[in-house]
């Protein structure tokens, strides 16, 4: 515990500074803003970013050759590299923008799914996967006849590796895994997942949404096929997604969506598409939520994201620590192994929607709900739970009046444990 106070007292950057540049805090009465797993805050960076582009550099990108459709394609351009490089894909080619992480696994699924697999195929994922990474699949088997397997947890909430190489096979085409759960914060060994899976040539699909907010990653070092990520939940706005894939896929590919400027030529019964990236982006696509996440990007590298992974870690344990010292408190959440800023709980006897309510009520934000993963709740064999999930501008003090909020929780709801 001195480890954890000593990381919260110092993160290592200016904190303060920080939290001046998110006005959600500026808002009359508390707000203890602990739901940054559902969508983060945006600094004001990243709003002032997407005016000035709104206001001085606004036409439609790729297609006007005068001054402000020129300064759109730019902005595009220069959104597309920063991407690139803070995911270290070796060329902006393979950097596809999309609306939020489910869409661009959408693509995948019916761009490569529905083409490449046939019955007798496997899709492999796992058993903590959000419904995004989970439905797209169930629809691709059903569509193709290839058969959807899970890989099951293990008691601390990890994910099961020897049932992974008990499940996969010469038949298992596609392994498709989140990168760090929604729920229960657990961060699995992406590293050895994609390891495995290409001794049996399977594609790899990271859902990194969990992920890249809050750790430092570098798709050519991971060798993964696909990751997917949302520009909302990493500071930047709604309805700005990414999909890393690599180049020679994605060439192989068919497009996802048809229309205006995905294509090369357009003859009166077939057509031929545009080269990579701009054959998976249909139509005028969004360049104030592509600059957005360029700000947000530049935000979190300015901070540093090993600062921001060591203290998020240590706002996690410390709440963990005090969540442990609750006995009307259920964890739902790894012990060992390398874990995420999301815990998952309940209070026992009480329904999580009425934790949250009563939370509310002392200016404290969490989720309650299956959070999209209505799998892994029936596996942990509960309708619904609590989630509080953290980002680097949280401090102690807000965790302290998060934990004293649940006291009142327990008074209320008469917990007698
Ligand atoms: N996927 C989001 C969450 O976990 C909405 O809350």
């Amino acid at each position: 515990m001195e480890a954890i106070l000593e990381k919260l007292a110092n993160p290592g950057f200016d904190l303060d500074q920080v939290r001046s540049d998110f006005a959600y805090l500026e808002l009359p009465g508390p707000i203890i803003y602990l739901d940054n797993a559902a969508t983060t805050q945006r600094p004001n960076q990243v709003i002032e970013r997407m005016d000035h582009f709104y206001r001085f550099e606004n036409g439609n990108p790729l297609r006007g050759t005068h001054r402000l459709g020129t300064t759109a394609t730019e902005a595009m351009l220069e959104s597309r590299k920063k991407v690139a490089r803070f995911i270290g894909s070796k060329s902006e080619k393979e950097i596809i923008f999309t609306r939020n992480a489910s869409e661009s696994l959408n693509l995948i699924a019916y761009a490569w799914g529905l083409n490449n697999l046939q019955a007798g195929d496997q899709i492999l994922i796992t058993r903590m996967e959000h419904h995004s990474n989970f439905v797209n699949w169930q629809f691709v088997a059903q569509k193709t006849g290839a058969k959807l397997a899970f890989i099951e947890l293990t008691d601390d909430y990890q994910l099961d590796m020897q049932d992974y190489r008990d499940k996969i096979s010469e038949r298992t085409k596609i392994v498709a895994f989140s990168a760090a759960s929604n729920v229960l914060g657990t961060i699995p060994d992406a590293a050895a997942i994609i390891c495995i899976a290409k001794e049996y040539n399977a594609l790899t699909v990271v859902d990194a949404a969990q992920l890249v907010p809050h750790t430092k990653v570098n798709v050519r070092e991971l060798d993964c096929d696909f990751l997917v990520f949302s520009g909302h939940k990493m500071l930047g706005p709604l309805g700005i997604g990414v999909l890393y894939g690599k180049a020679e896929i994605l060439l192989e590919m068919t497009p996802f969506l048809y229309g205006g400027e995905m294509i090369e030529y357009v003859e009166d019964y077939e057509s031929t598409f545009a080269q990579l990236p701009y054959k998976f982006e249909a139509g005028t696509q969004d360049v104030g939520g592509m600059v957005g996440l360029a700000a947000a990007i530049e935000y979190l590298e300015a901070i540093g994201l090993d600062k921001i992974a060591a203290y998020e870690t240590a706002l996690t344990d410390y709440c963990v620590a005090k969540l442990e010292e609750l006995p009307y408190i259920e964890i739902y959440h790894p012990q060992q192994g390398a874990k995420g800023p999301a815990i998952a709980f309940n209070v026992k006897n009480a329904h999580p929607h009425d934790v949250a309510t009563i939370l509310d009520y002392h200016g404290v934000a969490i989720r309650a709900g299956h959070h999209c993963t209505q799998p892994l709740h029936r596996y942990l064999g509960q309708n619904s739970t609590n989630r509080a999930s953290f980002a680097f501008y949280n401090t102690k003090e807000e965790i302290d009046l998060f934990i004293e909020a649940l006291e009142d929780v327990k008074k209320i709801m008469q917990i007698d444990i």
